[in-house]
Order: C-alpha cells, then structure tokens, then sequence
C-alpha cells in the first residue's frame, strides 16, 4: 500500500529510486513521484499520475534530474483520488522540505487545521501533506532535523513510513516508521531505504529493520538509528537470503504465471526445510511438544487469501489434531469481546507479515495474554518480529498482487502445524504420521502434472470472456479451496463471483443462476463428491454453465462443459492440488480480457491501512 524508496551516495538518484520503485510497484499504482537533492540542497520533485511507466518518460529514466540523493514513491490512494497533485513526494512552500509517506494519518484533519491557524497553506487532499509541514513546523522550531521529527511522531496518531529531506543537509535522508515497514541498508559507499526488500536486493542482501519510531539517518554510506528521545540504538543487521534473480520475471509474461509455476518448488523447500530425518522438526520455532499438548483451542486469523488458508487448516487441525479450531477474519478480531481461558493460541497468518488488519488482530491477542504463531513469508516484517513463534514459508518474493505461491506455502504450513498437534497429543502411529508425511513430499510432483495442462485451462478460460457471474462451490474442504478460486477470478478478470458452501447455495443464492451463469465444483472429498454433484445438477436445471476441478476417477455430472482432473492424495491435503487449476483458470482469463495481471485494479500487495 504505498511504496516508498530512498538513495543517498555517489551516483545519480533518480535512475536507482525508479528502479527501486519498479520492484515496488505492486504496493500502488496509481501515481508515482520522485524528489532529488544535489549536494547544494536544492531539491527537484518530479511526479506524474498513472503508472509508473508515465513519471519514466516524463524525466526520461530519470535522466533528467540531477543528485545523487533522493526519495521516491508509488502510491495507492487513501487521502484524495489519484492525480498529480495528491502523488507524493510533497513538500514545504520553498522545496527545502520534502517527504515521501506510506500509511495513514488518522488525527490529519486536526494537524492541518492547527497548521492553516499557523498560516500554512495547503494545495493537495493527502495527509502526507499535512505530515510535511508538520515536520517543517517543528523543523522551524527546533532547527534539527531528529528533534522535529521525534516531535511529529509524538503529534501525530496512524502509521507511517516517512522518508524526509532536509535541503540543510544535502546528500541526507532522514526517516521513522510506525506500524507501516521500512528497511534500511548501507553498503560503506551508498545507503538505500525501501518499503520492501525486493528494492534493495540488486545492492546488498543485509539489511536493518527499525522498529516503531526510531529514526534512521542515512549519510555518507553509514547509517544511525536513534530513539525518539534522540538517544543512538543499535539494530541489528538481518540477512536476506532470497537472490535478487528471485524477484525477476524469467521470461514468463507475468509475475503471476511464474509464480503460479514455483508452486512445486516452494513446496519442495518448504517441506525440505521443517521435515529432518522423517520427522517435522520445529525446533527453530521453539515450539515444545509440552506447549503444544497444553494448547486446547486455536484461533486463526487472516484477510484474503490468508483467511482462506485458515479456513482450510481448519478442517485439516480439527481432523488429524482433535483440537478445535475458529477462523477469524483479522479485520473483524479484535471488534469482538471473545470469550477466552487464556491457553488459546493464535496463528496469524500473512504473506507480507505487514497487513494492517493481522497486525491489530495480533496485537489484540497478545494483550489478551494468547501465545501467538506467525505463519509469514517476509523475513523481519512485523508480524513475523512481534508474533510469539514465526513459521517461515519458503516462498520467496512473491511480487504478483494476487497471491498464489504464497498461498500454497501457507497450506504446507498448515498441514504441519496439523500433524506437529497430532504427533505431540500422540493421535498418529508411526505408520499413519510417516504415510501422511510421504503424502505430503509427494505434492509437487503431482502439481507439475497440473501445470503441464495448462493448454486445456488456457482454452477454456478464453471461452469464458464475456461471463459476467461465476460460482464456486463445495463442501468441507473443497469449500475453502472455492473461496480462494473465486476470489482469484475476481480480482484479476473482474467478473463478479461468489464462493458458496455447496448445500447453502438453495437457501438463496441460486435465484442468481440463470442462462450461462458459470458454477464450478470442486470435487475432492470422496464421501462429500455425491451432494455437491446433486447441487451441480440443480444449478444446470436453471441452466447454469458446469465446469469442474475433481480428484481423478470422481464421478462428475454429464453435463459438465469442463473438468480438470487432478492426481488423487490424501483428501487432506487436497487443497494443494485443487487450487491450482483454478489459478490458472483466472489467470488466463485475466490475460484473455487484456487486464493487468500482476497489478488489478484498486489493488495492493501489502494492505497497510485499516
Ligand atoms: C489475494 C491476496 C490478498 C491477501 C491479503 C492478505 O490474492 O493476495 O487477499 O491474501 O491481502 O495479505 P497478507 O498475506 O500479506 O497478509
């Protein structure tokens, strides 16, 4: 939501803070702006509404602009529709101050109405105007740069990620986040500062997270963090493993495609990673089979297709573990006085570990005193530095907005969350446990045979252009892998779609069906195929059109148009397999529309704001 970029060192800025934007614009895109300093400190701003293509050719590359010490950025709108005006960076009246921000003000109105009684002007709609002139408020009364943004963030209420320059101090980036990510890097040559590792990964692969107001000042190559009290701290250096290579396209038209296509390697790590000797090994989690035998109840939290991975391990906990488990969507958790003995435990799950919404709901389950279990893909994101025991997936940077890797990793995580509960509450034989582990490693080979259908999806997907309403249905878990298929066909083709528990769809929905309208079965729990197959049957009398993701050799209605097959395994498991069809599915769908794949419309990577 908003990625923000900075660069101080000896060569020229704004090339590097366009390249850097570049690898971020899948937070926001819909307009993008630069500012650079030269060693005098005259700061130059240049931005451009749209695409980040539209600011490349307006300074030419950044050719255009001289310095070597700049801020960037690359917006999703929050305060004020998409225009020039509103884009970032801004600024005081004379250019000597000048900032970039991801994150929401909340108390703006009220800054800005104290600033306008002090006799500031205002031009754009944003808050990141009003956070500017507050940093040049206190700048003017202080004369420091530390001292006037430690006061800001004792003014202001909301999150931010706040990259200043000070044309006082030429070649000199200061910046302080507060619930909204940053990291920062210093190679002894140059500094850089980003949203997100990707951005620096070109540069160096050792990076430092600040935590919530400190504040970095990036001079010379060195960079040093202080307290809001203007005391020095020493953060320390994070290693990044995943290669810069990692956050390329390969030669694939999209970021989703490739992506969709690592799903059998990712597996393959992350399985790799946690399975030692034929034994899940979470020793690196600090989770101990006594903790995990006092656990009597779990809650799981998430939004989008996070939740969705919740509501999956949901069916695969309660069935192999025996213990009970709720799925809460983040952004409703902490509305809800949940009645609690204290021994639950909380397993946050988030791709970006930067999610607003899990943030709060993690939050709101530590004060309550729940041990919290972070399954997250980025290394030292909040909710990965705040959660109580962190679950790594092995991903990588997964840069398409429509998450499908990621996904696919939080499933794996999720089976072994499964079977660590039923190892440690003894409910496995040896047998069973070291069947269901070979089930599992056995997964990425039976994606690869799905993927290598891929023709048959692609066509059937180009004969659905011009659908305007889609249903996915099944039952158990077949109905949380249809919320995810709908979910990706709608936010990337932009057809409407629903997921429906297959049994509810007659007590409403089905009024909906009508000539054409697209429902699509997931049929891979054997002992429910029969009824969802009944409720196929009863939307073709309505004259639905049927296609169908089934386990190979389920029996499925004549009447299908389409049905994609995928490998049988555990029925547990089955999730693994079943969703990929449907990614593919909406994902040539989205191409067959001309849609922007990777970056959909109103959408962001990382939803940093409530
Ligand atoms: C959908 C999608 C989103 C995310 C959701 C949570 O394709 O990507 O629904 O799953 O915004 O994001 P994370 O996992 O980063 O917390």
């Amino acid at each position: 939501m908003c990625g923000i970029v900075g660069y101080t060192g000896k060569k020229q800025a704004a090339p590097i803070l366009l390249e850097g934007l570049t690898k971020l614009e899948y937070r926001g895109y819909d307009s993008a702006g630069v500012a650079v300093s030269d060693a005098y400190g005259r700061i130059e701003i240049a931005k451009a509404q749209g695409k980040l293509d539209v600011l490349k050719e307006k300074i030419d590359g950044g050719k255009t602009m001289h310095g070597a010490c700049g801020i960037g950025h690359t917006r999703w709108a929050t305060h004020g529709v998409p225009n020039e005006t509103n884009a970032h960076p801004h600024c005081n009246d004379d250019s000597t101050i000048v900032a970039v921000h991801n994150g929401i003000i909340e108390n703006y109105a009220e800054l800005k109405a104290k600033l306008i009684r002090r006799g500031y002007q205002f031009y754009s709609q944003t808050d990141t105007e009003v956070a500017t002139k507050l940093v040049d408020y206190y700048y003017k009364k202080h004369g420091e740069p530390l001292k006037a943004i430690a006061e800001f963030s004792l003014r202001v209420r909301g999150s931010y990620a706040l990259a200043v320059l000070f044309s006082d101090y030429p070649e000199e980036i200061y910046a302080i986040r507060k619930d909204s990510p940053m990291v920062i890097a210093a190679t002894g040559k140059e500094c850089f500062l980003a949203s997100d590792v990707p951005a620096l990964l070109k540069y160096t692969k050792n990076v430092y997270y600040i935590e919530n107001d400190q504040i970095a000042h990036l001079k010379n190559g060195q960079t040093s963090f202080y307290n809001i009290d203007g005391d020095p701290v020493e953060i320390p250096l994070t290693h990044i493993t995943w290669d810069a290579q990692a956050a390329e396209k390969d030669g694939y038209e999209h970021y989703m495609l490739k992506e969709i296509h690592e799903q059998p390697r990712v597996i393959k790590d992350t399985l790799g990673y946690f399975i030692q000797n034929g034994k899940i090994d979470f020793s690196e989690l600090n989770l101990t089979d006594a903790y995990l035998k006092s656990v009597n109840k779990i809650i799981i939290a998430g939004c989008g297709s996070a939740y969705h991975v919740g509501v999956a391990m949901q069916y695969v906990i309660e069935d192999l573990a025996r213990i009970p488990v709720r799925v809460e969507l983040a952004s409703e958790f902490r509305y809800r006085s949940f009645i609690s003995d204290g021994k639950e435990l909380v397993i946050i799950i988030s791709q970006s570990g930067e999610t607003a919404d899990s943030i709060a709901a993690l939050r709101e389950a530590k004060s309550r005193g729940l041990k919290t279990l972070a399954i997250v893909n980025v290394v030292g994101s909040t909710i990965a530095r705040e959660a109580d025991f962190v679950f790594y997936t092995k991903a990588g940077p997964e840069i398409s907005v429509a998450t499908t890797k990621a996904y696919s990793a939080q499933l794996v995580a999720g089976y072994l969350i499964a079977l660590k509960f039923a190892e440690a509450h003894s409910l496995l034989s040896d047998g069973q446990y070291r069947e269901l582990l070979s089930e599992l490693c056995l997964l990425p080979e039976k994606i690869k045979t799905i993927l290598e259908k891929d023709t048959a999806i692609q066509q059937f997907a180009f004969h659905c252009m011009d659908k305007k309403n889609a249903f996915f249905i099944g039952r158990g878990l077949d109905y949380a892998v249809s919320m995810e298929g709908s979910l990706k066909l709608k936010e990337i083709s932009y057809i409407h779609s629903e997921a429906y528990a297959a049994g509810e769809l007659k007590h409403g929905a089905i009024s909906l069906i009508e000539d054409g309208t697209l429902v699509f079965g997931i049929l891979t729990q054997d002992e429910l195929a029969e009824k969802t197959v009944s409720n196929l049957e009863e939307t073709k009398s309505r004259k639905a059109q049927l296609a169908v993701v089934a386990f190979e050799g389920t029996e499925v209605p004549k009447s299908c148009e389409c049905v994609f097959y995928v490998p049988r395994t555990d029925a547990r498991f089955a999730a693994s397999l079943s969703v990929i069809p449907l990614q593919l599915y909406a994902y040539y769908l989205s191409v067959s529309k001309g849609n922007n794949v990777d970056k959909p419309r109103n959408l962001a990577k990382s939803v940093t704001v409530e």
